[in-house]
């Protein structure tokens, strides 16, 4: 399940369909036990309710009554307590057992609406059910007799619940993200694609904090943190840093930039462990990687560029066609899957790295623009 949107807000998969078929499964069961041969009114409170009523009454073992009523408020009625209207209570109740059917309980104001309109309806019993419950926002005393889930004070949609009419139809729940508008990116480009040139730009103009995993590691290791420490003793010993210190060490850099509108990240994720492993690190900032962007550059053109900087640096390693060649190598074996992983959630840009680095950037802008 992905993130979706509904008006200008973003909501994020909470609770799924296995997990309501339950809890309302739960609740019938429940309801049926109590109640034994009494056979019972169902009052479905809409518009949210429709759902669950239609779920549960299926579920509901024994032979049983529905019916749906409406609260709405007074046109042009002015006043601090919300007194609401009634619309569709057609029925006479009185002497039966009657069981309220509600998707969600918030403040509890609706339910006391209903204790307000059912006073002199003469039912034998009035029974509460909730679907959800909010226990933190809760302001009424109200005994509610049939909990489903208790859910934190947190606004969600599905499953008969809307935001501004949109996500009643949603058979699974979702929670409001609180963090909006982050733009995160994974910016990838073989040796030589100036990666680290567009990079600097990029975290200029859109405000973003550029995570580059050679820069952290140095950071780490340099201070003796406790993760830098850790990472030298496998570099010592000449073998690869394992996965989880490479992710806690880019999770507590993440964690030092609170408040930042973006990452740019480069050098990270290498594998899909990573890439994995940096979706919970943003979904645990209610946020997510927007794209994965890629410089593409003709190999012939990166081993040119490389050995013209190598005449001017004297790195070593950009003076020798063949280990420039070998470098290119390995970031396609690397990068194929990360390619293939971030393509199947459509957040694949591939950008044409050969031109002015103006040209490259403003290409970089038009697809980061989009996002
Ligand atoms: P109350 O605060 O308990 O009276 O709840 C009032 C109504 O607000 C509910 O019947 C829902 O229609 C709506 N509501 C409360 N919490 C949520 C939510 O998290 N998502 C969508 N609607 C909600
Ligand atoms: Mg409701």
């Amino acid at each position: 399940m992905q993130t979706i949107t509904l008006h200008d807000k973003q909501f994020k998969p909470f609770i799924s369909e296995e997990e309501i078929d339950a809890a309302v499964s739960k609740m019938a069961d429940q309801v049926a036990k109590d109640l034994g041969d009494e056979v019972p009114v169902f009052v479905g409170i809409l518009n949210g309710s429709f759902m669950l009523v239609s779920d549960f009454v299926k579920k509901y073992p024994k032979p049983c009554e529905v019916t749906f009523i409406k609260l709405a408020s007074y046109e042009g009625v002015k006043s601090t307590e919300d007194i609401q209207r009634l619309i569709g209570l057609t029925q006479d109740l009185s002497g039966r057992t009657v069981v309220i059917l509600e998707d969600i309980i918030d403040t509890g104001n609706t339910l006391h609406e209903v204790h307000r309109i059912f006073k002199n309806e003469n039912v034998k019993q009035l029974l509460i059910a909730t679907l959800f419950y909010k226990p933190e926002a809760y302001k009424k005393d109200f005994k509610l007799h049939y909990v489903g889930i208790e859910i934190p004070n947190k606004f969600i949609v599905g499953y008969g619940l809307d935001y501004d009419g949109l996500g009643r139809d949603l058979p699974a729940v979702y929670q409001l993200k609180t963090t909006q508008h982050m733009t995160n990116l994974v910016l990838f480009g073989p040796p030589g694609a100036g990666k680290g040139t567009q990079a600097n730009f990029l975290k200029e103009k859109y405000d973003l904090v550029h995570i580059s995993t050679g820069d952290v590691f140095r950071y780490n290791i340099k201070n003796e943190t406790a993760l830098g420490t850790l990472a030298k003793s496998y570099m010592d010993k000449g073998h690869l840093v394992p996965d989880q210190v490479t992710i806690d060490m880019l999770e507590a850099e993440v964690e030092r930039n609170t408040g930042a509108k973006g990452f740019i990240f480069d050098g990270f994720p290498r594998n899909e462990t990573q890439a994995k492993a940096l979706d919970k690190i943003m979904d645990a900032k209610d946020s997510q990687i927007n794209a994965m962007i890629a410089l593409e550059v003709e190999d012939e053109v990166l081993v040119q560029r490389l050995l013209e900087r190598g005449k001017t640096s004297g790195r070593k390693d950009d003076s020798d066609e063949a280990i420039i060649r070998n470098r290119i190598q390995v970031y396609y074996n690397e990068t194929a899957i990360l390619k293939d992983y971030y393509a199947a959630q459509n957040k694949y840009y591939g950008v044409d790295g050969i031109g002015s680095i103006e040209e490259i950037t403003k290409r970089l802008h038009k697809v980061i623009d989009t996002l």
